[in-house]
């Protein structure tokens, strides 16, 4: 794909998700908010599904994984040992020109030459020097640049603090789930019968002053991570990162993406304390990028909150009798990038005679909708009562629509859109003859069945 047809692709993603309440702007009634987004009734049921499955296959299925939900806001403490208040930070340049505000890495990564966000200021600007005539600003074309100065990422807030200058002393909106895992590590440790190897998940919110925010969903100020920090014993790091690596992986294959559409990233300039890290990336619209990292983190993490808190962090292994600060093993994903994979994977177009019909072939387990319940016609209501009373009694099993506006054929594209897996139609056959209509979005095909096995085949099916 050329530029022109992945921004179309991406363009039609967008529309669909706004036309069809899955995703919108942010404060769209006063021009919007940039880099945030809100999620609409299907999209909120989307991001929940793919939560709950994340949720299942980290914790419920796994006898060495617990949950927990930390607060967004912690003590400033833990942003400072962990590095964040001093370190955690892209480099921000401005074109003279137009005065946008740029990241100088992404810049240089789309020209073709390697910078990452992790470089010093004084490294950065030294490749931007002898790369300066290959970058041109996105916006004006432009390619005069300020040269870059670290901006860090961490959003600030003055909750707690009445000075009148609380940003001398700011409070932090979290930057990343995982410091709640490392400053809860102890206190699960001492509630729980958990045992070294084991693993806190989360999945919260998360929030960064990022410079640039395009691509949609893909990077946003505020954003939602799937977070698991899995705590092993020194020189073990290595072997569960591979089953890390592994699991992770076949868990996008469970979502219904196909391999082919994902590749592992390796990063060469690690951080001084990582021992490996690797990306998990996707085919967005617009290339392959980020969508999970698994990094092996050594006891980097333990050891500074232990440092900076005074509180001894060691893990006590008492059949072995030995203490040691547990290496980390880190599976981080993100809600809002695994929606935007999702709906790539499942967006299609097909060609049907004259016209184009748009479906998102969603897994069913990912569907908002599983079952739309239409009376034939909304003008009988001996149908619409017969409709009414098979979606009350499906709704209790499974996530269903009630639609009875328009023709039968516009109501099934529309939950093509959607996602929907399966359309039940009640009809005369049903008052008559006890049997129903059921479409299949893939299909089509529309089969009638017996009204009283309408529960057991959709068991066998969702
Ligand atoms: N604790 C490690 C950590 O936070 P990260 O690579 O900065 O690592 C992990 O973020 C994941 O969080 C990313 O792979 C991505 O899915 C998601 N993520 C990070 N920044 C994001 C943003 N600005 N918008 C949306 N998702 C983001």
């Amino acid at each position: 794909m050329n530029k022109k047809e992945q921004n179309n692709v991406l363009e039609k993603i967008v529309s669909l998700c706004k036309r069809r309440g899955f995703v919108f702007p942010s404060s769209e009634i006063y021009d919007g908010f940039t880099a945030v987004y809100d999620f609409g009734p299907y999209g909120v049921e989307l991001a929940n599904n793919i939560k709950k499955e994340w949720w299942k296959a980290m914790t419920q299925l796994r006898d060495d994984v617990v949950g927990l939900d930390s607060a967004i806001f912690m003590s400033p403490k833990i942003w400072q040992a962990s590095g964040h208040v001093k370190g955690f930070s892209d480099p921000l340049t401005e074109c003279r020109k137009c005065h946008s505000r740029l990241r100088l890495d992404s810049l240089l990564e789309e020209a073709g030459v390697f910078a990452d966000e992790k470089m010093s200021e004084e490294e950065i600007n030294e490749i931007f020097e002898k790369n300066k005539e290959k970058i041109k600003c996105p916006t004006c074309g432009a390619n005069d640049f300020t040269p870059a100065k670290n901006f860090n990422l961490l959003v600030q807030s003055n909750l707690g603090n009445f000075t009148g200058d609380w940003t001398k002393e700011p409070t932090y909106l979290r930057g990343e789930t995982c410091q709640g895992i490392y400053s809860n590590y102890k206190n699960v440790l001492d509630s729980t019968r958990v045992k070294i190897p084991f693993g806190i998940a989360q999945i919260g919110k998360a929030f960064r002053n990022e410079i640039t925010a395009r691509q949609f969903i893909f990077r946003t100020r505020e954003f939602e991570q799937m977070e698991m920090q899995y705590f092993v014993k020194p020189g073990d790091d290595m072997k569960y990162f591979e089953q890390w690596r592994d699991i992770r992986w076949q868990f996008y294959l469970s979502l219904g993406i196909k391999e082919e559409n994902l590749q592992w990233h390796k990063h060469e300039n690690l951080v001084f304390y990582a021992k490996e890290a690797y990306d998990i990336e996707y085919k967005f619209p617009f290339g392959f990028k980020e969508l999970e990292g698994v990094h092996a983190r050594g006891d980097y993490d333990l050891s500074v909150h232990a440092k900076a808190s005074g509180i001894d962090l060691n893990y006590l292994d008492q059949a072995n009798n030995e203490k040691y600060i547990p290496h980390i093993v880190e599976t981080s994903a993100g809600v809002g990038r695994t929606f935007l994979a999702v709906l790539t994977e499942s967006y299609r177009e097909e060609k049907i005679a004259d016209d184009v019909r748009t479906v998102l072939a969603l897994p069913v387990k990912l569907a908002p909708i599983k079952i739309a319940v239409f009376p034939l016609l909304k003008n009988k209501p001996e149908l619409v009562t017969k409709a009414k009373e098979f979606f009350d009694d499906l709704k209790q099993d499974w996530r269903c629509e009630f639609d009875d506006n328009g023709n039968i054929g516009k109501r099934y594209r529309r939950q093509d859109e959607i996602g929907t897996p399966y359309c039940l139609t009640i009809d005369f056959d049903t008052l008559e003859k006890g049997l129903v209509t059921v479409r299949d979005r893939d299909t089509m095909e529309q089969v009638q069945i017996k009204a009283d096995e309408v529960k057991k085949y959709f068991q066998e099916r969702l």
